[in-house]
């Protein structure tokens, strides 16, 4: 049994789904066709959020997880655009008018194009240029909202960005990857203390936490002690160290005895956490990002799930595990993200029924969640994978701009409204 006041609903982000976002780094970056396809209208929800809200009250979402662009609220250094800011305090009303909560991420992996242009987060003025746009929104909107997200998966984007170089700026080094995510932790902390100083007063008292994005990992050749000490390097740097750095605001252990000293203070209210797959890794040498492992092929292992449409792993077990690990932080846990890119529905109703009863299955231990939100609301832009990924409860026909509800949108639903699992034959089509 989910509790009454549980949280059910589904996420976006601004970029994936808005459409035009022509000021933002990522559309400089499609622009110079470092990717497949280029997000141009993606699903019209800039103009269509309310019809979009007006679905998801349909489907007994209490909800809703979304981000601001900051590109459009300040497409050019410290000029503000009045009518992007308007637009994000409409969507608000739009949301409350329909009865679902917000939940509002501030930093969705895109930036405005002059901030990349300068340097993104490289640039000695970043904090301060971010925190700038979090003041503003949170003039806008601060009053009407309660949960905040400050960065959504902040060692994705640093990988994808900084490592891997797949994502906009583009670069393959660890050791600015190392300084740029302090960087983020930085900016983390004081988006924290401004939203609590701005709004601690108000009527809804804020609550600050970060997506994380976890991964479970397990080695490739469990009677190789190579292949499980990566794994554990992996584990411990990718899902623990990344989640414990943002709770305390300092990447480093001396950093942390310094302001343990000063008094030990938290950057958390909550956690959100992000779930998709597991990886298999082995061990890949001793020096540099090699320490971290490489993940394996799935085809050399017979015990493991289905895999989406992208080839990641379906291993619902893994979103018990990364609650039972989250636990440690004694934080409530709010599932900001979980879902699956599937051209047949049938298994996007399996993969919400296998989820949820591991979510249950965790809560009835002990563990504090209080929400559930699907990724995603509708179809939209996968990144640099382009729009082949289906991963909504609706599914956007890219031509029409026209929404139809799947089938796996009214089961979840159901679970939303009896407050229960559901059995899956008995949804209807
Ligand atoms: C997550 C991202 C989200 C979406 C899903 C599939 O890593 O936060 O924007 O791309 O994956």
């Amino acid at each position: 049994m989910f509790p009454p006041a549980f949280l059910w609903g589904a996420a976006t982000s601004a970029h994936q789904v808005e459409g035009h976002n022509i000021h933002s780094d990522w559309w400089a970056w499609e622009a110079s066709g470092k990717v497949k396809e280029r997000s141009g209208a993606a699903c019209e929800h800039y103009e269509r959020f309310r019809e979009d809200f007006a679905l998801a009250q349909q489907l007994g979402h209490n909800a809703h997880r979304f981000s601001i662009e900051w590109s459009r609220i300040e497409p050019e250094p410290g000029r503000w655009d009045e009518g992007a800011i308007a637009h994000y305090q409409e969507v608000i009303q739009a949301l409350r008018e329909r009865a679902l909560e917000p939940v509002v991420t501030l930093f969705h992996f895109t930036s405005p194009q002059w901030f990349s242009e300068q340097g993104g987060w490289r640039h000695p003025q970043a904090i301060e240029r971010f925190s700038r746009y979090v003041e503003r929104v949170l003039e806008a909107i601060g009053s009407s909202v309660r949960y905040w997200v400050t960065f959504n998966e902040p060692m994705i984007y640093v990988y994808q960005g900084y490592i891997a170089g797949v994502w906009p700026p583009g670069q393959r080094s660890w050791t600015a990857a190392f300084r740029i995510f302090e960087r983020l932790l930085h900016a983390h902390t004081v988006a924290y203390h401004l939203i609590h100083s701005r709004l601690d007063h108000s009527a809804r008292k804020p609550v600050v936490g970060v997506a994380k994005h976890m991964v479970i990992f397990n080695s490739c050749n469990p009677r190789s002690w190579k292949d499980r000490f990566a794994r554990w390097m992996r584990h411990r740097c990718f899902n623990g160290v990344v989640a414990s750095a943002f709770d305390r605001g300092h990447l480093l252990p001396r950093f942390w005895l310094a302001a343990k000293r000063a008094g030990y203070r938290r950057y958390l209210d909550f956690i959100g956490l992000n779930y998709y797959t597991r990886d298999f890794v082995h061990f890949n040498g001793w020096t540099g990002g090699k320490v971290f492992g490489e993940v394996c092929s799935l085809a050399h292992h017979r015990d493991t799930g289905p895999r989406n449409s992208l080839g990641w792993e379906v291993y619902p077990e893994g979103i018990y595990e990364s609650l039972r690990q989250l636990t440690r932080f004694g934080l409530p846990i709010l599932i900001t993200e979980n879902g699956v890119c599937t051209n047949d529905d049938g298994q996007r109703v399996q993969f919400i029924h296998d989820h949820l009863t591991q979510v249950s299955r965790a809560m009835s231990e002990g563990v504090p969640v209080f929400g559930y939100l699907h990724w995603s609301l509708l179809d939209n832009y996968e990144w640099h994978e382009g729009f082949a990924p289906r991963f909504g409860l609706a599914e956007v026909d890219y031509a029409t701009q026209e929404r139809r509800v799947r089938p796996s949108a009214r089961y979840l639903a159901a679970i939303a409204k009896t407050r229960q699992m559901v059995a899956m034959s008995g949804v209807p089509p």
